[in-house]
């Protein structure tokens, strides 16, 4: 068994693994590298070759023990029809809905469309740097997509006010998102993903009252469908105020937590594998903040199952000898 799934599944506690959300990107020269001569974003996650080179690059350097697919999960809107570009310093762009057009879009479609992302998922699978180690699928959650396809860009620190004019558009998306996110899903495991998790990055935007609807629900249904295929299931519903509701309305094998939750006695409330945590930003300063934090987090979750993570992605300005000091403080903790 793998480390992560020895943590997850055993409860393993002696031994912390290690993996970090956008392990792989611009904080890599090599990444870079290869960016540059592909500016379209879009085309290089449906870059089989690419896409999977890109995806071992941070295994490469460093002990961790997950390599997670490179793509998004605007790839789940693009499959959908819905266009998009990523600029440079803006993030995200996509095209205006045509719903007409989403309403009718086929299973079929949507997988010629999105294969390339399959093929690299068992591309890595194959490769023997990933032996013994998980190979991580993921989706974003139905919120996190819907607030995109709506909002066409990045949310600043709030949603408009006219974001839930339409109902029925709404209701129509997260259920159509609902059974395309179990499609990709479905066929990532089958391709040999070993762990998926939800990123529901704009979980925190909701007000308690919707979180039912929009987060709650939606997300429970994605975590059943995820376990009916004997694969754990991780969430991360960014910056959201309750972690402890959150999981036990949800049932997630493994909880993502950000860097504002206050760690401090947090395994008394929630008893499930937790991940993540560490503040990126401890990665821009030095190695002797970096270590105090780091061992924070691992003396905090001693007792406890716990994969060590970040609170949100590598940021990328991140020097990668910083990665490489983290890891082995990581492996070194006894
Ligand atoms: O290494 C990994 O973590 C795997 C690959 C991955 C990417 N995006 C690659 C990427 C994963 C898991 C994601 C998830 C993702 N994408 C999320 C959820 C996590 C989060 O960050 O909250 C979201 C919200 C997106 C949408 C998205 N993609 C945004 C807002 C941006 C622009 C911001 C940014 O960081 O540039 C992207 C672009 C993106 N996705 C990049 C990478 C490596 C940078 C692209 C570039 O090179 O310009």
């Amino acid at each position: 068994m793998t480390p992560i799934q020895e943590c997850i599944l055993n409860k393993r506690i002696d031994k912390t693994p290690i993996w970090l959300m956008r392990q792989a990107g611009r904080y890599l020269p090599e990444f870079r590298k290869i960016r540059r001569l592909n500016p379209d974003f879009v085309n290089l996650c449906l870059n089989e070759n690419k896409s999977s080179r890109i995806t071992l690059q941070p295994l490469e350097r460093f002990d961790l023990d997950a390599a997670i697919i490179f793509s998004d999960i605007l790839m789940v809107p693009y499959g959908l029809g819905q266009n998009l570009i990523f600029k440079k310093k803006i993030g995200p762009q996509l095209e205006d809905i045509n719903f007409e057009k989403l309403k009718r879009i086929k299973k079929k479609e949507f997988l010629e469309k999105l294969n390339p992302v399959y093929k690299i998922v068992k591309k890595v699978k194959k490769n023997s740097i990933v032996k013994n180690k998980d190979v991580i699928g993921f989706v974003g959650a139905p919120w996190t997509l819907l607030v995109y396809m709506i909002n066409k860009t990045s949310p600043k620190n709030k949603i408009l006010n006219n974001f839930f004019k339409n109902k029925m558009l709404i209701d129509q998306l997260l259920s159509i998102l609902e059974k395309f996110l179990k499609i990709h899903i479905e066929n990532q495991v089958k391709n040999g993903a070993s762990i998926i998790q939800i990123f529901d990055s704009w979980a925190g935007l909701l007000k308690e009252k919707d979180l039912e609807k929009y987060v709650y629900l939606p997300t429970s249904n994605l975590v059943k469908f995820v376990k009916s295929l004997d694969v754990p299931v991780v969430c991360f519903p960014r910056n959201i105020k309750n972690y402890k509701k959150f999981c036990d309305e949800v049932n997630p094998d493994v909880i993502n937590i950000d860097y504002n939750v206050n760690i401090t006695n947090i395994s008394e409330k929630i008893h499930i594998p937790i991940q993540g945590g560490l503040n990126p930003n401890i990665l821009l300063s030095n190695k002797d903040d970096l270590k105090k934090e780091a061992l924070k987090y691992l003396n905090t979750f001693k007792n406890h199952p716990y994969i060590f993570n970040l609170g949100h992605g590598v940021m990328p300005k991140t020097n990668p000898k910083m990665i490489d000091y983290l890891v082995n403080i990581v492996k070194d903790f006894k």
